[in-house]
């Protein structure tokens, strides 16, 4: 860690600083607060003194004075260091050796990344070769202003193009690091990850290349569509949002944000005029990504994909949003598959489509009372299950209300009996929205924060190992590799190897610690059952986006899907029963 924050750490005890905000009282070793980052009655926000950290196990966030202060005044963490080496009466001296080589290492990605972006551009433009890919891009309407502007570039379909143009002024082996070219098993080769690909630099919110996202210009057996840049010092998958540089002014001003799922539809977005749009790359949206709009804007409006897994990444990001307390409306795609083939169509459908995007309620509503017969008995109660946990989520007790009506006159139920069902709800209700404060983790991103800390705490990773990687959230992905490495999982072993994750190692095995000593609780037990509560968790999602997928191939006549699908599904059942 950078001495300097450990120099502040030193002469800020964490009790003095976080009690600019929140009230605490002693319990134990610890102190407690109620929790200033969502709404509480009873503290569950956990302060310790010696280890300088703090965790709220209401809504699973936590970390040191940094985080703290990053989270209550709104800033970034450069902005948290100088305004707490001002109150620590430090000057930020000039930074060590150790940091030196640190800053450079990262200079030197920057470098890396940036020099790749500008050889794909060239090759782009000039390349012969590249005719291809300047005639595909043509085609899918984009203008030369616009492949300008976002500096896509083209990397040829050979294996050591990149990596002999880089190699003339860098070291490969941090070229590797920056994920651009991949070391070949048991050998001092390489070759170049990107190959016959039409290539969308990804961009952190200062302007910088971070990695890469390509998209094959010609299908290819067993390569994927779409690829992007691993994790890298300076590549953090659960923090970038592709389009945010180009598009946080005009989000701030318009107080929105159109989310979608791929970068060729934020570009397509922006060209057709509508910058206000963001793309998660590759991953699974996280807290993380939606903590960063939040300093951006209150309104969302979701534009995934049509297809099931659209839907399926609507529902998960929705959680998060409702928990983060934006107001969030949902894009009808009108019979298009993406944002990009809507504006194809026509500007003018997709500018409607956005101004007359329903209410993430009023979506739901629409598709259940489509896809269900709310005249009979089974149709009517799949209807109010769906739909009665979204009514409750809306923070305003009018527009509850009406709803709560709207949907009795949809089944033909008493209002008395839809009430009766929303009352008997406890998942977090949102107050409404504000600007700040109201943050959450969802339970998925709790429940892997449990089983990754209990794990540190048994010492065995066991039950990490039924999981597959990807069913974890982004910001797990780094802990669950490092954890899946180590035969025996060891906090301080593991802090010492892993020094770039050694705080969030720290604060999981800390949140671990404390709720097994206030509750009592036998962490070997314990483990076992936050590893069986998140495995339902995934099953019941992987589920449901088999059974809207089951549906969709029906509607469709689709018999040898639909078939699959049902296997799919029972096998997915086996397995939630605990047969495997
Ligand atoms: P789609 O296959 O719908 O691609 O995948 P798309 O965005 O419409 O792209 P075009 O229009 O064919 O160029 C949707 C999103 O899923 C992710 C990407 O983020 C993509 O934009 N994806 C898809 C991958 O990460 N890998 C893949 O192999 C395919
Ligand atoms: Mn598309």
């Amino acid at each position: 860690m950078n001495t300097q924050v450990l120099e502040i750490k030193e002469r800020l005890p964490i009790t003095e600083v976080l009690a600019d905000y929140i009230q605490m009282k002693k319990a134990g070793v610890n102190f407690k607060a109620v929790c200033p980052f969502h709404n509480e009655k009873t503290p569950s926000l956990v302060i310790s003194p010696s280890k300088q950290i703090w965790h709220c196990f209401g809504c699973g966030l936590g970390g040191d004075i940094f985080k703290f202060i990053e989270l209550s005044e709104n800033v970034e963490f450069r902005e948290a260091l100088k305004i707490l080496a001002d109150r620590a009466g430090i000057e930020l001296r000039k930074p060590t050796q150790e940091e030196v080589q640190k800053q450079q290492k990262s200079r030197d990605l920057y470098e890396i990344n940036d020099s790749a972006a500008k050889y794909f551009e060239r090759v782009l433009w000039e390349s012969e070769s590249a005719k291809e890919a300047r005639d595909y891009l043509k085609k899918r309407g984009l203008t030369d202003r616009t492949i300008q502007n976002w500096r896509l570039g083209y990397a040829p379909d050979d294996f050591h193009y990149l990596e002999n143009f880089l190699a003339k002024k860098y070291d490969k082996k941090d070229i590797e690091l920056a994920g651009l070219i991949i070391k070949k098993d048991n050998s001092f080769e390489y070759f170049d990850r990107f190959r016959g690909r039409i290539m969308f630099p990804i961009l952190n919110i200062h302007g910088q290349v971070v990695g890469f996202t390509g998209r094959l210009l010609k299908e290819k057996e067993n390569a994927g569509k779409y690829i992007n840049s691993p994790e890298t010092p300076i590549y953090n998958k659960s923090h970038e949002l592709y389009g945010l540089y180009q598009g946080k002014n005009i989000i701030r001003k318009e107080n929105r944000c159109i989310l979608m799922e791929g970068n060729m539809d934020v570009v397509s977005s922006h060209q057709a005029g509508f910058a206000q749009a963001v793309a998660s790359s590759g991953t699974a949206l996280t807290t993380e990504q939606f903590t960063i709009l939040k300093r951006f804007c209150e309104n969302l409006i979701f534009a995934f994909d049509t297809d099931a897994a659209g839907s399926g990444a609507t529902k998960r990001a929705l959680e998060i949003a409702l928990n983060l307390g934006f107001n969030v409306k949902i894009v009808e795609m009108r019979g298009a598959k993406d944002p990009d083939e809507l504006i194809k169509k026509g500007i003018g459908l997709w500018q409607k489509a956005v101004d007359s995007a329903p209410n993430f309620v009023e979506f739901f509503f629409d598709k259940t009372l489509k896809e269900f017969d709310p005249t009979s008995v089974d149709g009517k109660r799949e209807i109010v299950k769906i739909l009665a946990p979204l009514i409750y989520r809306m923070s305003e007790p009018v527009t509850r209300a009406h709803f709560v009506r709207k949907l009795s006159d949809g089944v033909n139920v008493a209002e008395s009996a839809i009430w009766d069902i929303i009352n008997r709800i406890s998942l977090p209700r949102p107050q409404i929205a504000k600007t700040a404060g109201n943050i959450k983790k969802s339970r998925q991103e709790i429940l892997e924060d449990q089983l990754l800390g209990m794990t540190l705490i048994v010492g065995d990773n066991k039950y990490i190992k039924e999981f597959r990687t990807e069913d974890f959230s982004a910001g797990s992905f780094s802990v669950v590799r490092v954890l899946l490495e180590a035969e025996k999982p060891d906090l301080s072993k593991l802090s010492k190897a892993h020094p770039e994750i050694a705080e969030q190692l720290e604060l999981l095995n800390f949140a671990a610690t404390v709720e097994n000593n206030e509750q009592g609780l036998d962490p070997q037990v314990e483990v076992a059952r936050v590893a069986g509560e998140l495995k339902r968790l995934i099953l019941h999602k992987r589920m449901e986006e088999v059974t809207q997928n089951l549906m969709a191939a029906e509607k469709a006549k689709d018999k040898n899907l639909a078939e699959k699908l049902s296997i799919e599904f029972s096998k997915l059942s086996d397995q939630l029963r605990g047969r495997y």
